[in-house]
Order: structure tokens, then sequence, then C-alpha cells
């Protein structure tokens, strides 16, 4: 039986580790979809068009650890506006909500587009300040450079981007849970998570 989790929200609000956990506790396959619009940015980054990157995307291309660079979020960011692009990647998005175990999906419209009958919608969400610090010792911690103003800009400007794009802007479901993680440690955010999804299992 399919089970989707949706999980959606601005840059470094902390999605990706609450969508692991969640996935883990509950045996649930895991997409980041970022990383989908992240090897799209990177190969156009590297000269292909964008809709064609989308159309032909791999998905062993996903596990390249340099889609993780704040440049290729910038690009990600910039493609992420084309509908033609979106469109490309959404069959393998909804397949992937709908396989047999569960599934759970993070990115900005996974509630509001790719699953809006998903099972659970969680919205999670902090201040651009504590966000812009968390992606900042996430980039120090792998040995990318980084410094915390230009951090916090780079997020406020693809924040800006994603949620006034007319294509599948940035915003809660009507029907989302709203986590705001900006006074949560980790362990706490992940246990919220976990009792919003266990509640309607
Ligand atoms: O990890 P972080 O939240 O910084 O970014 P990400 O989730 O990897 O997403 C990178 C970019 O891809 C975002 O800024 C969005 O523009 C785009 N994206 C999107 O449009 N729709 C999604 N479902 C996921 C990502």
């Amino acid at each position: 039986m399919s089970f989707a989790v949706a999980i959606d929200g601005p840059a470094a609000a902390g999605k990706g580790t609450i969508s692991r956990a969640v996935a883990r506790h509950f045996g649930f396959a895991h997409l980041d979809t970022g990383l989908l619009y992240r090897a799209v940015g990177r190969a156009v980054l590297d000269g292909s068009g964008p809709v064609s990157a989308a159309r032909d995307l791999d998905p062993a291309a996903l596990e390249n650890p340099l889609l993780r660079t704040p440049e290729v979020a910038d690009a990600a960011s910039r493609v992420a506006v084309i509908p033609e692009v979106r469109a490309a990647l959404l069959d393998f998005q909804r397949a992937f909500a709908s396989r047999a175990g569960g599934a759970v999906l993070d990115g900005r419209d996974i509630g509001t587009v790719i699953c809006p009958g998903a099972e659970v919608k969680i919205f999670v969400t902090a201040s651009a300040e504590v966000r812009a610090q968390r992606r900042l010792d996430e980039l120090l911690g792998r040995g990318i450079a980084a410094e915390y103003a230009q951090v916090l800009a780079e997020v406020r400007a693809r924040d800006d981007r994603d949620s006034s794009r007319s294509a599948a802007p940035l915003r809660p479901a009507a029907d989302a849970v709203v986590l705001d993680t900006t006074d949560l440690s980790i362990d706490e955010a992940v246990a919220r998570a976990t009792e919003i999804v266990a509640a309607r299992r």
C-alpha cells in the first residue's frame, strides 16, 4: 500500500534531515527532490539546455556530492522557474510517491503540486538567520569555504525566487502542518515530525 509524506519548505529549514529520519523510522523510501533540480542546474552550468537536461535526467546523477554546493543551489533555483523543466520531472516524482511501502518526498511543491493527495503534509520552516547559520555549518563541515553574510544573502535570494515564481511557487498547502524549527534542536524537530506522521498512520 502506498503512503506519501510531503515535506516542503524554504532553503536549509531542515527538510532533508527530517525527511531522512522520518523515512528511516517508518521504513519508507526517501526522495530529495531538490537533487533533481540541482542535477539539472549542474548540467546547465556544464553547457546543456535546461529542458533537455531535465528530460534526459539519469537518476544515477543524483548521487553526485558536488550537487550540494551554493553555486549549484543557485543554478537549481533558476532552472526551477521553467515550467517545462518542472513538467519533465513530474512523472518520476509521482511514481516515487506512489510506490508500495510508503515514501517521503521533500521539496518545495510536493504537497501543493506533486502529491496534493499526500497522506501527510508538513511545511518545515525557520527564520532566515537560523537557516543561514545551519547551511554555513553544513558547508564548513564539508570543507566548502563560506561566510555567514554571503550564505544569508544567497538563502534570501533563493527564497524570493522560489516564492515569487508563477510555476509551483513555494507555499504551504492549505492542509499542511507548519513546523517552525527556529527554536528546535534537530532531535526535537525530528520527534515532532515523527509524531505528526504517526498520528495519521
Ligand atoms: O537544500 P535546500 O533546501 O537548500 O535546496 P534544495 O531542496 O536542494 O532545492 C534547490 C532548489 O531547487 C530550490 O531553491 C528550488 O528552486 C528548487 N526546487 C524546486 O523548485 N522544487 C522542488 N520540489 C525542490 C527544489
